[in-house]
């Protein structure tokens, strides 16, 4: 377990560009198994689940390299090897790679990805899309065989606007002969991203950012592909969160405010001023924030869930009383206990936390057991008087490149602890 050490009572003040996003880097590294050559992916943010699908990719016999954010696949040589479990559990994403796997050599064979501390987090909805269009499914101790002598394309209805799920489905379709219509997708941007990427490759796609996407056909390409990745999203709303509960001042460059609008609109009712460019967002923090009476979590373009740890801390130091609900994952509200004992008053009830904003957290040792609330712990400690120790911090460098180096340049004191 490693942690980070912080000392309390800084300003995060200062300007940065974005890292590539985590979220959408992951399903466009999946889907280069689809292009039979070379893919360049740039600015690819360095952080450890990167490596892990770089690790997946090169057992299924690509040729990977990874320098200064730019990320070069060569998947001509790529076999339908069996992904072993030890590799698939690192990260949730590499249940993303049946699909290609399945529209390219129509079999693919992994084990069910491990759930987290925010929930079961299964994957019902992918196996029944990838049936639904003509997969075999065979699944013994969490290992998953998805094969298919013909995918014929079809209509799926999720039942959830499930992101993965979505994702999973554009992948298997592009090997599926007939049209595929996904009723009820998934909005988010990292859809929108997924499908350039897969129009880049050779798909024929329409809808993508509705609720409803048609994959037609797919003509893979023979040429060099070179793909950039947007910035992350979530990355800046999580930078910005611990700018706002510093009484800091924020510049990010590289983020389309856009992406983020209900989270900016969550700033400004707690009383932050934000300036937006067309690649940019400057946020200036109140000498004290406002309560927010009400905040839920539910798909794009809803506030999102990956940003409810950032405002839960938010919350927590916030003058009056706020509500946050979480509708997506059933634990995610664990934080809130660790903020409690930073000296937060957080009262949890089933999925809403009550929470009765306090003037100053204290320093002590808490535990991030996502990157998420790693990250909201980490913004609430920069806040409080003394020094915190977050435990858990391997799970917050699974998305966030660099953060203690990053944190240092705009102000923050804090430290890296390794046991
Ligand atoms: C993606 O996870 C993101 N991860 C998550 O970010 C994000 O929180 C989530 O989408 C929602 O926006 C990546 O993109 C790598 P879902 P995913 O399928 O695809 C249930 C982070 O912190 N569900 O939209 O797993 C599920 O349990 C991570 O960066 C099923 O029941 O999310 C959840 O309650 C965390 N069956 C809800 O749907 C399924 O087959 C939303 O899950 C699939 C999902």
């Amino acid at each position: 377990m490693s942690g980070i050490g912080i000392e309390g009572g800084c300003c995060l003040t200062g300007e940065m560009e974005i890292q590539g996003s985590k979220n959408a880097v992951l399903p466009v590294l999946a889907a280069s198994i689809l292009h039979s050559g070379v893919t360049v992916f740039t600015h690819v943010p360095d952080i450890a689940d990167v490596r892990a699908s770089l690790e997946i990719l090169e057992l299924l016999g690509a040729r990977t390299e990874f320098r200064e954010h730019f990320v070069r696949i060569d998947a001509t040589g790529i076999i339908p090897r069996e992904i072993p479990k030890a590799l698939g559990e690192k990260m949730r994403s590499s249940v993303l790679f049946l699909g290609p796997l399945l529209a390219r050599f129509r079999e693919g064979i992994l084990y069910r990805p491990g759930g987290c501390a925010i929930g079961k987090r299964p994957v019902d909805y992918h196996l029944a899309g990838l049936s639904r269009i003509g997969a075999e499914l065979e699944e013994e101790s969490g290992r998953i065989r998805a094969s298919a002598n013909h995918l014929a394309g079809g209509t799926v209805m999720l039942p959830y606007p499930s992101v993965g799920a979505t994702e999973q489905l554009l992948l298997a379709a592009c090997g599926a002969d007939g049209p595929t219509q996904i009723l009820g997708a998934a909005r988010e941007p990292e859809i929108v991203t997924l499908c350039r990427y897969l129009k880049m490759a050779g798909a024929e796609i329409t809808g993508e950012g509705s609720s409803e996407i048609v994959i037609r056909g797919f003509q893979p390409v023979r040429r060099e592909i070179r793909f950039r990745i947007p910035g992350d999203r979530i990355a800046a709303g999580s930078y910005l969160a611990a700018a706002a509960v510093t009484k800091g001042r924020l510049y990010i460059k590289g983020i389309h405010p856009n992406h983020l609008w209900a989270s900016i609109c969550g700033f400004r009712s707690m009383g932050c001023e934000l300036r937006l460019e067309p690649e940019g967002i400057l946020l200036s923090a109140p000498e004290r924030l406002t309560a927010l009476p009400f905040l839920s979590t539910d798909p794009y373009p809803a506030f999102p869930t990956d940003m409810q740890s950032a405002f839960l801390s938010m919350m927590a130091v916030a003058a009056g009383t706020s509500v946050m609900k979480e509708n997506v994952f059933e634990k995610r509200l664990a934080m809130a206990a660790e903020l409690n004992r930073m000296g937060a008053d957080i009262r949890v009830d089933g999925n809403q936390a009550f929470c009765t904003g306090v003037e100053r957290l204290h320093g002590t040792t808490v535990y991030g057991t996502d990157l998420r609330s790693g990250a909201g712990l980490i913004a609430a400690a920069l806040a409080a008087d003394g020094i915190t120790t977050v435990e858990g911090f391997e799970y917050v460098e699974r998305g966030y490149e660099n953060m203690i180096e990053l944190l240092q340049t705009l102000g923050a004191r804090v430290w890296r602890i390794t046991e």
